[in-house]
C-alpha cells in the first residue's frame, strides 16, 4: 500500500495496518494510503471484510496537529466517508488511546472493538478545534447528543468499559485477544446478510435529541464554564445542534465550515503552539538518554512551611519517602498537621481511604535533626527567603549530606550561583522552583547554576516528570522565569492604580482577557508579605505595615466577606492615597479596557524578551509554559511570547516607547524583522 498503511489478506479479511510512530497520528501519507486501502477493499473481489488496527501504543491518536493549520478540507472526512460506504464488513480494533480524528476513524466503520484499558475522546476543543473528520455528525447519531456533547465540550476521553455501556463501541476484549476477536468478529460479519450498521444514519437517537427542546439549554448550562473566552464550544454546539436537525450531508458541510473557521483563528493557533511548547520544555540540548540520572529513592526537605509541606505531599504521592526538617519541635507539628488536613480534605471528598492517608503520613517522617538527612538522595531547602539563613542551612548541609545527594533550593528569588559556592561540591547543587501550592501547582523551574552538573540537571528535569509536573529549564537569575516575567505586571497594576484607575476595572480587564482574577485580587491571594518591589514605588509594603497581608490576614486591597468577594478596601483606598501624595503622583482619567490590557502585557513582554535573549529561558515557548502554568495566563491566549506575536510584535514596540520604556533589543530586533518568537 504506502510507507503508512499495509493491508494483507487472510482468508477474505483485509488487515489494515497503520503504522505511524510514535502515536499513529494520521497525516497526508496515512491518509493517502487509507484512501488507497479503502478502494482497494472495494474492488479486490478476494476481500469480503476488513479490520482497520494499528501497530505500537495505540490506535490513531488524531490528525498530524504538527500539519495544522495547512490542511486541505475537509481534512479526513472524505476518506472515512468511503470506508463507511464500504458494502463490506469493516472492523475498528481499538487499542491506546483513538482521540480526535483516530476515534472518527473508528466512528466510520461499521463495527468497534476495543481492548480493554482504551480510552476514547475528541480533544479537539484544547486545540480551539472541533471534530473535523465527521465526528461532530457521527457520534450523536450514535451516543446522543447529549453524551456526545459532553465528550466533544470537555475534551475528556472515556475509557473502554464506559464507551462500551454508552455504545460507543460494541465489544471490549482483554487486550491480548484483540486481533483474534477483531478476526473472530470480521469473520462471522462476512457471513452475515443485511444492511451494515453506519453511525451516519439517523438513529433512535436522532429522533429522540429532535423532540427534546431543552437539550441544548441544559448542557449550557452544565458545561458554562467551558465556555468562557473561548470560540470552539459554541462551533461544537452549532455543529451538533445539525446533527440533530439536518441529514447527514448538510450537517457534514455545517461542520467543515465551522472547522475551517476554528483552524485559522488565534485561538486555535496559541493552543496548537501550547500543544507543542508543553512538551518541549523537556528537551534540554545537550543532555539526552546518555546522561547518567541520579535514582532519588529518598528525599529531605528542609523548613515544614507553606512549601516544605506542599513539597513533601508531592514526593509522597509520587511514593518516594520524605524526611522533614523544622527548627522547633512547634512549626514541625504546625507543618505536619497542615499535610494531615490535606490529606483528610482529599479523603472527605471521596478521593483517599483513610488508609491511604494513613499510609500518605507515615512516608513522611518529621524530625528536628538535620542529621537525618545523611543517608537521602535529594535534599530541598524550603526555609524563609533569606540568603543568611540559606548560606548556614547550605553550609551545615555540606557537611551531611552524602556523596552523591543533590542539594536544591526552592528559592523564589535567591541566587543560586552563591548557594551553590556555599558547599564544597557545587555541581550537585540546583534550584528545584515550586509554585504555591507546591502539591497543586503543575510547573516545576529547574534552575540551573553556573557549575551544576549536566546529571543533576538531568534528574532534576526527570523529577518534574516523577511528581507529574511539567518541568522547564530556567537560568540563574532573579525571580528566574515565572516571577521574573509577571514582576512587571505586578508592579505595572499598581502604578496603574496610582495613577487613578481603579483596581476593580483592572481586575475587570485582566479577567476579560482570561485570567481566572485580576492582578491587584492576585496580590492579595498570594499574600503582600510574600513578595516585595524593591525599588518600585508600590502599596504591598504599607498595607503589610497596616496588618494587610490580602486574603489570609485583614483584607489587602480588597476587603472580603465569608465568601471571599472583594470589595475596594477603604483603608487601602487611603494608602493608594498616601503614597500617590508622597510620591507627588498626579492622577490621570481612568484607562480603558484595552489601554489597561496595554499597559500590563506589553512589559511583561518586553521582560520576555530580555529573558530570552540573556539565555534564562531555552525558548520563547518556555516561557509561555511558565506564565500559563505558573501564573494561569489563559492558554487560548497563547502565553505572552504567542500572544505578542498574535498582537502584532511592531505594535508592542511603539506602545513601549510611548510609555517610555526601553523595548529589548531582542524584541525590537524581532518586529523591525518582521519575525516572530513562537
Ligand atoms: N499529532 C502530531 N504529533 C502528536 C500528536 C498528534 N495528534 N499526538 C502526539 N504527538 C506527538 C507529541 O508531540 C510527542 O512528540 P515528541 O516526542 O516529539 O515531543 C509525541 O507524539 C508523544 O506524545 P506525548 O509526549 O504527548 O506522549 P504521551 O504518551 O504522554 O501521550 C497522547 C500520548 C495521549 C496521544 C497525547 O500525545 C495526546 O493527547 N495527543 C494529542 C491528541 C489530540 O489532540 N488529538 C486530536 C488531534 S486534532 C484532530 O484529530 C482533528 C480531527 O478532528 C480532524
Ligand atoms: P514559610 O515561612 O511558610 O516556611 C519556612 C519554614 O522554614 C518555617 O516553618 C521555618 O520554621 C522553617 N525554617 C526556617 N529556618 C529553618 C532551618 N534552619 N531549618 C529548618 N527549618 C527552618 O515559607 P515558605 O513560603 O514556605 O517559603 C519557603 C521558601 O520557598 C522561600 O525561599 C520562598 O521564597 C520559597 N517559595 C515560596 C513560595 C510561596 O508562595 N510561599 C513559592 C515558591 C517558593
Amino acid at each position: 500500500m504506502g510507507e503508512t498503511v499495509t493491508v494483507s489478506v487472510d482468508n477474505g479479511i483485509a488487515i489494515v495496518t497503520i503504522a505511524n510512530p510514535p502515536v499513529n497520528a494520521l497525516g497526508r501519507a496515512v491518509r493517502q494510503d487509507l484512501d488507497a486501502a479503502a478502494d482497494r477493499i472495494a474492488s479486490d473481489g478476494d476481500i469480503r471484510a476488513a479490520i482497520i488496527r494499528a501497530d505500537g501504543g495505540t490506535f490513531p491518536a488524531g490528525a498530524d496537529i504538527a500539519e495544522f493549520p495547512d490542511v486541505p478540507a475537509p481534512l479526513h472526512g472524505d476518506v472515512f466517508d468511503k470506508i463507511e460506504a464500504l458494502h463490506k464488513p469493516v472492523v475498528a480494533a481499538i487499542h491506546g488511546t483513538a482521540l480526535g480524528g483516530g476515534l472518527e476513524l473508528a466512528l466510520a466503520c461499521h463495527f468497534r472493538v476495543a481492548a480493554e484499558g482504551a480510552k476514547m475522546g475528541l480533544p479537539e476543543v484544547q486545540l480551539g478545534l472541533l471534530p473535523g473528520a465527521r465526528g461532530t455528525q457521527r457520534l450523536p447519531r450514535l451516543i446522543g447528543a447529549e453524551a456526545a456533547l459532553g465528550m466533544m465540550l470537555t475534551g475528556k476521553p472515556i475509557d473502554a468499559a464506559k464507551a462500551l455501556k454508552a455504545g460507543l463501541i460494541d465489544e471490549l476484549v482483554p487486550a491480548t485477544e484483540l486481533d483474534d476477536k477483531a478476526f473472530e468478529m470480521a469473520t462471522a460479519l462476512m457471513a452475515k446478510d443485511g444492511p451494515l450498521p453506519r453511525a451516519s444514519q439517523d438513529s433512535e437517537w436522532t429522533r429522540k435529541d429532535r423532540d427534546d427542546p431543552q437539550l441544548f439549554d441544559r448542557v449550557k448550562d452544565a458545561h458554562g464554564r467551558l465556555f468562557r473566552g473561548v470560540i470552539a464550544p459554541d462551533a461544537i454546539l452549532t455543529c451538533v445542534k445539525a446533527a440533530v436537525e439536518l441529514p447527514f450531508d448538510k450537517g457534514a458541510e455545517v461542520e467543515a465550515s465551522e472547522f475551517a473557521r476554528l483552524l485559522s483563528s488565534d485561538q486555535s493557533r496559541a493552543l496548537i503552539h501550547v500543544f507543542f511548547a508543553m512538551r518541549e520544555t523537556a528537551k534540554v540540548p545537550g543532555i539526552g538518554r546518555e546522561t547518567p540520572l541520579i535514582d532519588i529513592k529518598s528525599v529531605g526537605i528542609i523548613g515544614a512551611g507553606t512549601m516544605g509541606g506542599g513539597i513533601a505531599m508531592c514526593f509522597a504521592n509520587a511514593g518516594i519517602p520524605v524526611k522533614l526538617v523544622e527548627v522547633k519541635a512547634e512549626a514541625l507539628e504546625r507543618g505536619l498537621g497542615v499535610i494531615r488536613k490535606n490529606y483528610e480534605n482529599t479523603a472527605k471528598k471521596g478521593r483517599l481511604t483513610d488508609d491511604q492517608v494513613e499510609s500518605l503520613m507515615n512516608s513522611i517522617a518529621g524530625t528536628l535533626d538535620m542529621e537525618d538527612l545523611s543517608d537521602v538522595d535529594l535534599v530541598i531547602e524550603a526555609v524563609f527567603e533569606s540568603m543568611e539563613i540559606k548560606e548556614k542551612v547550605f553550609t551545615r548541609l555540606d557537611s551531611i549530606a552524602k556523596q552523591g545527594a543533590i542539594l536544591a533550593s526552592n528559592t523564589s528569588f535567591l541566587d543560586i550561583n552563591h548557594i551553590a559556592a556555599m558547599t564544597s561540591r557545587p555541581e550537585m547543587v540546583l534550584g528545584l522552583h515550586f509554585f504555591s501550592p507546591a502539591n497543586v501547582m503543575p510547573l516545576l523551574e529547574v534552575v540551573r547554576g553556573d557549575k551544576s552538573s549536566d546529571s543533576v540537571i538531568a534528574t532534576g528535569m526527570k523529577l518534574g516528570k516523577t511528581l507529574r509536573k511539567t518541568p522547564v529549564l530556567a537560568g540563574v537569575c532573579d525571580g528566574f522565569i515565572a516571577n521574573r516575567l509577571m514582576f512587571p505586571y505586578m508592579v505595572a497594576s499598581q502604578q496603574m492604580l496610582l495613577r487613578g484607575t481603579p483596581m476593580q476595572d483592572i481586575d475587570a480587564a485582566m479577567k476579560q482577557y482570561g485570567f481566572a482574577m485580576g492582578p491587584i485580587a492576585l496580590l492579595d491571594l498570594i499574600g503582600l508579605d510574600v513578595i516585595d518591589f524593591p525599588g518600585e514605588i508600590t502599596m504591598t509594603g504599607e498595607l503589610v505595615k497596616a496588618e494587610r497581608r490580602g486574603q489570609k490576614l485583614n483584607g489587602g486591597f480588597y476587603d472580603y466577606d465569608e465568601k471571599r468577594r472583594g470589595t475596594p478596601a477603604p483603608a487601602a483606598l487611603e494608602i493608594i492615597e498616601k503614597v500617590r501624595a508622597a510620591h507627588g503622583i498626579e492622577t490621570a482619567p481612568p484607562l480603558q479596557a484595552d489601554e489597561i490590557l496595554t499597559g500590563l502585557l506589553y512589559p511583561v513582554v518586553n521582560e520576555g524578551a530580555r529573558i530570552l535573549e540573556e539565555g534564562i529561558a531555552l525558548r520563547a515557548g518556555d516561557i509561555d509554559v511558565t506564565a500559563i502554568l505558573g501564573y494561569n495566563w489563559p492558554s487560548y491566549q497563547g502565553g505572552p511570547m504567542c500572544w505578542a506575536d498574535i498582537h502584532g510584535l511592531d505594535r508592542i514596540v511603539s506602545g513601549l516607547e510611548k510609555m517610555d520604556v526601553q523595548p529589548a533589543p531582542l524584541l525590537a530586533e524581532k518586529a523591525a524583522s518582521g519575525g516572530s518568537f513562537t
